[in-house]
């Protein structure tokens, strides 16, 4: 990337976070952003104060729906430094969604290093409290006006942070889940592998049915057969059986590849949980957790890292799982995984990148 131009901020007051933090409703004063056309490529990156987007009414974002977007955090460590996690998997995801949605590539270290520098400068508003983080959301998005249906001639790419408490105010407590009977996530060959506004436009109906109902989540099935487990929500999903293995759906083309998932993956047999990719029935899973076979779910992501399911709905009926609370094996994933990622425990992965910062003293949680 040509060098990040830095413009100057106006508002120079202490920057104060309210307790409790809540989730992804706060922003800090600066953003990253740039742009591209097909002459200039990607062109003008700035860090600057947080403002409005300069959009044309007319900009294809907001007809034909041409945007990506991603999300990563930031962590503060016991020594006061800052912890990105894997950023450069999320430029990679980044990447294959641009591809996918016929928008410009952007290189890697583009995307890394935009993050690293704005996170440098924002690092004051990396938050202590358990469970909380910077939240970091990367956008692409095609700003061209026209109402001709075809890839856009100019694109944004911005980066915003939100200071965010824990994902559910509730802590690590269980949810329940509805599999969803009448809508469906994403098609093989449409565009559920990429992280595409459209995607979570077309399951807030779901969600919202499922949340009238009493249940936190949509468990998907997939489009074809509406038999076989895809995710959860917005996240990942996983089955433990006989307290023991970890088994999660196979990327079927349809499911997004989280980040949270391949590092579970990764990490759980290391733990002694062995791990297994599946094409998962819906039936036989419910079946296996009546009969006490599967004795936990839970689900994977970045903005929660590992949520207990506790009980499952199906077809009107209520399914528990094991006795209904957070069970062994997502609680050791939660807190293994945190661990590398508050920087607790030393990463033998090579996930972490410490940033050489110090978040201010006045809001260093005890580690
Ligand atoms: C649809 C969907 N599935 C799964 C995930 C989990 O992915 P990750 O672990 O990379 O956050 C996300 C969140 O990014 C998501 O939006």
């Amino acid at each position: 990337m040509t060098a990040i131009r830095i413009e100057p901020l106006s508002d120079h007051s202490p920057v104060q976070l309210p307790d409790p933090l809540p989730f992804g409703r706060i922003f800090t004063r600066r953003m990253f952003l740039q742009r591209w056309d097909p002459t200039r490529g990607w062109h003008d990156a700035a860090i600057g104060p947080r403002r409005p987007l300069d959009l044309d009414p007319g900009a294809q974002i907001l007809h034909a729906g041409q945007a990506i977007f991603e999300g990563t955090k930031a962590y503060a460590r016991p020594d006061g430094r800052v912890n990105l996690f894997r950023p450069d998997a999320n430029a990679l995801r980044f990447n294959r969604s641009a591809e996918r949605m016929a928008m410009p590539a952007l290189p890697v270290e583009s995307f890394v290093e935009a993050i690293e520098a704005l996170v440098r400068l924002e690092h004051e508003w990396v938050p202590t409290g358990e469970g909380s983080s910077l939240y970091i959301r990367p956008v692409m998005a095609a700003t061209e006006p026209t109402f001709e249906v075809r890839a856009a001639r100019e694109y944004v790419h911005y980066v915003v942070l939100s200071p965010a408490g824990p994902f559910f105010a509730s802590g690590f407590q269980p949810v329940g889940v509805q599999v969803a009977e009448e809508h469906i996530r994403a098609a093989r060959g449409g565009t559920g592998a990429a992280k595409t506004p459209g995607n979570y436009a077309a399951s807030l109906a779901a969600s919202e049915r499922a949340r009238a109902n009493g249940y936190q989540q949509v468990l998907w099935l997939d489009a074809v057969e509406r038999r076989y487990i895809e995710e959860a929500g917005a996240m990942n999903v996983a089955f433990v059986y006989d307290g023991r293995e970890i088994v999660t759906p196979a990327l079927s083309g349809s499911i997004l590849p989280g980040i949270t998932r391949d590092s579970i993956l990764r990490l759980a047999p290391d733990l002694g949980y062995p791990v297994r990719e599946a094409r998962l029935d819906v039936d036989a899973v419910v079946a296996d957790i009546d009969a006490g076979r599967v004795t936990e779910v839970f689900c994977m992501g970045t903005a929660a890292v590992i949520v207990p399911v506790g009980r499952i709905g199906h077809r009107g009926t209520d399914h528990r799982v094991g006795d209904g609370n957070a069970g062994p094996v997502a609680q050791a994933m939660y807190r293994s995984l945190t661990d590398i990622q508050y920087g607790r425990v030393a990463d033998p992965y090579g996930w972490t990148r410490v940033l050489d910062v110090q978040v201010p003293v006045r809001e260093r949680a005890v580690a």
